[in-house]
């Protein structure tokens, strides 16, 4: 296979060439990886016309493990060797927010026990809880949830009644919505000094603690046939309960695909990801191809990046249902037709 080099020097004229993956419907269902995500992997590590690699970047709306073990666990599914430079998930982009909240309380969601925080400490946030942190100090913070052996294990000892939160990351999925909505509903009620009083509506909309989303999506797809109900409708469930509680709907950040946040990290992660395989910084932006299953998510933000975007038919998207709300430049059946068309397009 002759080296990226060659690529370079073959496009050097032109923008270098590049891919961006999401994962779940496109490269995985559930634990598995689909046969057209390997034999479409294969062509990017040089198995296409050319002979030479192609570099590419998987973005996720996933998480809940550290960037390092998923990348880890992905290269065992996938049979390549996936990098974490070329790897970004919902919450990966929060590294570039922490230093803001180093010093900060702050209450971290989503996952198991606490996963989701030694991922945050990881980060460099010092001061993280959860919600069992919260149960473990009061269980009768939620009378229908009670800790079990490993949970109780997970938590830190903390006296929330004199550690107010300053802000609320939602990393990944919730576990316990019932649980974490009713924490969540404490925090930003009362300006984050859970079991507190409530603060006048106009002050919790104004000061209170910071509420931080890192994926929208409303559904995704696992390996059931039907798409699974992801954090945005976790996201959806707790502002409908505030909304009943207060008349309102409590302001928050929503980072993940497609926000321009994500995408623009995202780019510059694939640069970086180009100069350290070719040795030659990008002097333009690369031609980038998307490929995605949730038009929502992968197709909005792709054309919302300028990038290329092809969606295809193994995930979110249903044909059934019409046409997809965001046109994408092409739609194909699987991720190895998507790779095929666009290198046809290309080289
Ligand atoms: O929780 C994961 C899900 O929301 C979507 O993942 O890989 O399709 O962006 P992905
Ligand atoms: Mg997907």
């Amino acid at each position: 296979t002759r080296s990226l080099q060659t690529q370079a020097s073959r496009r050097q004229l032109d923008t270098p060439l590049a891919f961006a993956f999401d994962i779940d419907g496109v490269l995985l269902r559930g634990e598995t990886a689909l046969p057209a995500a390997k034999r479409a992997l294969a062509k990017l590590e040089g198995d296409n016309p050319m002979n030479v690699k192609i570099p590419y970047i998987l973005i996720t709306n996933g998480g809940g493990m550290g960037e390092e073990e998923r990348c880890r666990k992905l290269t065992s599914q996938l049979g390549f060797d996936i990098q974490s430079t070329q790897y970004v998930q919902s919450h990966t982009v929060l590294k570039s927010v922490v230093r803001k909240y180093a010093q900060e309380d702050v209450l971290v969601l989503g996952g198991k026990r606490d996963e989701v925080r030694k991922i945050a400490e990881g980060y460099g946030f010092q001061k993280v809880y959860t919600t069992l942190d919260v149960m473990a100090w009061n269980p009768s913070v939620w009378p229908f949830h009670e800790l079990s052996h490993e949970e109780h294990a997970s938590t830190k000892k903390v006296d929330f009644s004199s550690t107010p939160i300053s802000a609320v990351f939602v990393f990944h999925d919730p576990r316990n919505w019932a649980l974490d909505v009713q924490v969540l509903c404490d925090v930003v009620q009362s300006g984050g000094v859970i079991g507190g009083p409530y603060l006048p509506i106009e002050e919790q909309l104004k000061s209170g603690p910071e509420l931080v989303f890192c994926n929208p999506d409303l559904l995704w797809r696992s390996d059931f046939e039907r798409p699974r109900l992801g954090q945005g409708a976790f996201r959806e469930a707790f502002s409908a309960v505030y909304q009943s509680l207060t008349g309102k709907r409590y302001p928050y950040v929503q980072y993940g695909k497609p926000t321009e946040a994500t995408y623009k990290f995202a780019e510059k992660v694939l640069v970086d990801r180009l100069e350290a395989l070719s040795g030659v910084r990008p002097s333009v932006s690369p031609e980038v191809y998307m490929v995605g299953d949730n038009p929502e998510s992968d197709i909005a933000g792709a054309n919302g990046a300028g990038w290329s975007s092809v969606l295809v038919r193994t995930g979110v998207y249903d044909p059934e249902q019409g046409p997809p709300t965001h046109k994408p430049t092409y739609i194909a059946e699987d991720v190895e037709e998507a790779v095929d068309w666009a290198i046809k397009r290309e080289m």
